[in-house]
């Protein structure tokens, strides 16, 4: 049988990396091969994104990086699943069109646009988990882990959680409330898989 394909998104210090580790320990313990994977990835050109030598960089041609990154992560993917291993993954389509969508600079990339560039080079997820939480309290996690990127600007992740929360809607997404204690996040992630 294919495996099954499970994405997980949400705004900087929402906690996905933690739930991933945590999601496939249990499912592998319950006899399910998974494979844990991210965007942007370790390939060459998310190796190049996370550079920084991209220099003058538009959300357009941001957009554009990341969306290249994900054609070739689609493949490998796709591959996992047709071996029969559940890919549990760290970001996909719905972090490009909330992102850059979120005008870190002024200037926005239109979600439409973002929605047609993107449909050629992805799959459908058979599920997409958005955890959801306020910016301050991502920052905060963020702040203990001691990393900031850019993107980690409470106001602008507040425009990238709305566009989530817009996304989510929209794609039907399931939304779990990130703010709660971690074993509850992962409790309800597990019976949201179980279904
Ligand atoms: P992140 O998940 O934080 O990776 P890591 O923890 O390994 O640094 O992703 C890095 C940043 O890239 C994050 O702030 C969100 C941003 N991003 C986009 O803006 N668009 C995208 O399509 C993706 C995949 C990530």
């Amino acid at each position: 049988m294919a495996g099954r394909f499970i994405v997980f998104e949400g705004i900087d210090g929402a906690g996905k990396s933690t739930l991933i580790d945590e999601v496939s320990k249990k499912l592998e313990s319950a006899g399910i091969r998974t494979v844990v994977t991210a965007e942007p990835t370790e390939g060459p050109i998310g190796m190049l994104i996370r550079s920084g030598a991209v220099k003058c960089i538009s959300p357009n041609a941001e957009a554009l990086l990341f969306t290249a990154d994900r054609a070739c992560h689609t493949s490998e993917i796709v591959g996992w699943m047709e071996e029969g291993t559940t890919v549990l993954c760290d970001r996909y389509y719905a972090s490009t069109i909330a992102y850059q969508s979120a005008g870190l600079d002024g200037t926005v990339s239109g979600k439409e646009w973002l929605m047609d560039i993107n449909r050629p080079v992805t799959v459908e997820p058979d599920t997409t988990i958005l955890l959801d939480i306020d910016p301050e309290a991502g920052m905060r996690r963020v702040g203990e882990r001691g990393a900031r990127s850019k993107y980690e600007v409470t106001e602008y992740l507040g425009r990238v959680r709305s566009n989530y929360l817009e996304i989510a809607e929209e794609k039907g997404f399931r939304i779990i409330d990130a703010s709660r204690p971690k074993d509850e996040v992962l409790r309800e992630t597990m019976k949201i898989l179980g279904e």
